[in-house]
Formats: structure tokens, sequence, C-alpha cells
């Protein structure tokens, strides 16, 4: 087999595993927890949790923060998949893991993919430890996940991002934090490939551009999943303002320490936010 007759596989090997174990739950919406964010794992009830070592062509994860298990479950009452842990650009160049992953979330019958990053600020008004809704994005990684033969039973060729993150789906988390009493700020998502933070002069760069907050992750998720007909949302918690836009020194403890100060909030606002969805 080729490399993209593996890949065809491998998703269909791990959707029919996730179908197996969901015993008839047929969760629509899948949500991929970002750094430091993992807490929610634990609050999934009926949990059924299966490491992504025992999902075909599923990532392999390396980075502190990120634990690697696909959990099946509820959140609210609503039946939910949790993804605890996903591969970054900056680990590989290898974007089958990824494709591998939200493409069998599809075949199993998954809707709306909810994304979830730790990012860095570009506005005074968004502070550490809020929440911002991602309307829009910024792909600044230099690739894109779609890049090579394209497999058309999975999507088109040529994949229209005008409407990438889902305005109906938006408008409910907006009235999740509402109901939650939460302050939800909105705004554009920068995507930087890493792993070195961004320079003073970066920041001012995408500041520039109309970019709200900068991270390392999402933007691919986001492509390969409208790529095969899925919607998406996402919120960012931030986690520090960007680089040289404070005093505080950047670094990947730092990222984990504040992303469980929003956590609580995201959490709240997540299993009020499904509900909805
Ligand atoms: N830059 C890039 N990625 C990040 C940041 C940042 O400032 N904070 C958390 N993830």
């Amino acid at each position: 087999m080729n490399e993209s007759q593996t890949h065809v596989e491998n998703v269909r090997q791990s959707a029919e595993k996730i179908v197996a174990a969901s015993a008839g739950l047929k969760p629509k919406i899948a949500i991929i927890l970002g750094s430091g964010l993992g807490g929610l794992a634990k609050q999934v009830e009926d949990a059924v949790t299966i490491p992504y070592a025992e999902l075909p062509g599923f990532p392999v994860l390396t980075v502190s923060g990120h634990a690697g298990n696909l959990i099946l479950g509820k959140l609210g009452g609503v039946p939910v998949v949790v993804l605890n842990g996903r591969k970054h650009f900056y680990e590989t160049h290898d974007a089958y893991p990824l494709k591998t992953m939200i493409r069998a979330l599809k075949s199993a019958g998954v809707e709306t993919l909810f994304l979830s990053n730790a990012a860095g600020s570009l506005r005074a008004n968004i502070v550490v430890s809020g929440l911002m809704l991602i309307t829009d994005h910024i792909n600044f990684l230099g690739l894109n996940p779609l890049v090579g033969p394209n497999d058309e039973s999975f999507g088109p060729r040529f994949v229209p991002v005008t409407d990438a993150w889902d305005r109906d789906g938006s408008e409910k988390i907006r009235e999740a934090a509402k109901q939650e009493n939460i302050s939800l700020h909105s705004g554009v998502y920068v995507a930087f490939r890493g792993p070195s933070f961004e320079t003073p002069a970066e920041i001012r760069m995408v500041q520039g551009w109309g970019g709200d907050a900068v991270g390392m992750s999402s933007v691919p998720e986001c492509l390969i999943a409208r790529h095969c007909g899925m919607k998406v949302v996402g919120v960012s918690c931030i986690t520090n303002m960007g680089a040289g836009l404070s005093d505080e020194k950047l670094s990947h403890a730092h990222t984990l320490e504040n992303a469980s100060k929003g956590a609580a909030d995201f959490e709240r606002l997540v299993i009020a936010a499904v509900k909805l969805l």
C-alpha cells in the first residue's frame, strides 16, 4: 500500500474502533483540548478512554501537557468525543496523523469540531486567563495540511474558507458565555509555526494585519475539518501577552500554568456550549 492508501485504511479502522467503543452514543461534537486545558477530560461522564496508540494512524505525542487519549462520554448530558492532545506542526512535517484523527471522527459521525488552544494576546483589552472566541484566522504556518495529492473521497481539491469558523456555532458559544456569566472576547487567531515564540517585531506585524491572538495550532485542524465538510468552532485561552507587549518571560511552563488559570471558565463554557451546539 502507498502512503495515501494506508491513510484511507487507518481512517477506516480508527473510525470503526471509535464507533464500536461508543456503544450507541453517536456523538456529533468532538472537542480538541489545547495545551494545559486537559482538565475538561476529567469532567466527561461515563467516560470510555481509548489511548491514541490503539487507533491506527493517530498522532504519537511528545509535548508535555498533551496526554494522547480519545475519550467518549457525555458533557452536561450531551454525547461528545474529547481529544486530549494533538500533534503540532513544530513537531513534524507530517500532516497524516492529524488528518487521520479528524477524518476518523468525521467517518464516525462527528459533525462539529470544537477546537481550543493556549494563545498569546495581541490586544491590551484581552488579558491573561481571558477567553477569545475564534471568528477567523490567518495561516502564517508557511504550510497547509492539504498540500499533496487530494483524495476526493474526503473532500475537494480547493476548499473555500470564507466561513472557516462557523457563524451559527459561534453565536451559540456567545450565548453559552452569557448564560454562564463568562466574559468572552472575539477575534482573529494567527497561527505561527513555532516552536520558538514570536519576536516583538513579529507581534507588531501581526497586530497590523488584524490579528488578535497568536498560537501554534488549530489552523491545520480547522482546514482539515472544513475540507471534509465538518463545522468548526474554537476558543483560545489567553496565557500571556504577545512578545514585547509585557515584561513576562515566555515559556511552555508559563503557558501551562496560565492555561490552568483560565481553565475553569473554559470548562464551564464548553459544557454550556455543547448543550446549544
Ligand atoms: N505565541 C505562540 N504560541 C503561544 C503563545 C504565544 O505567545 N502563548 C501560548 N501559545
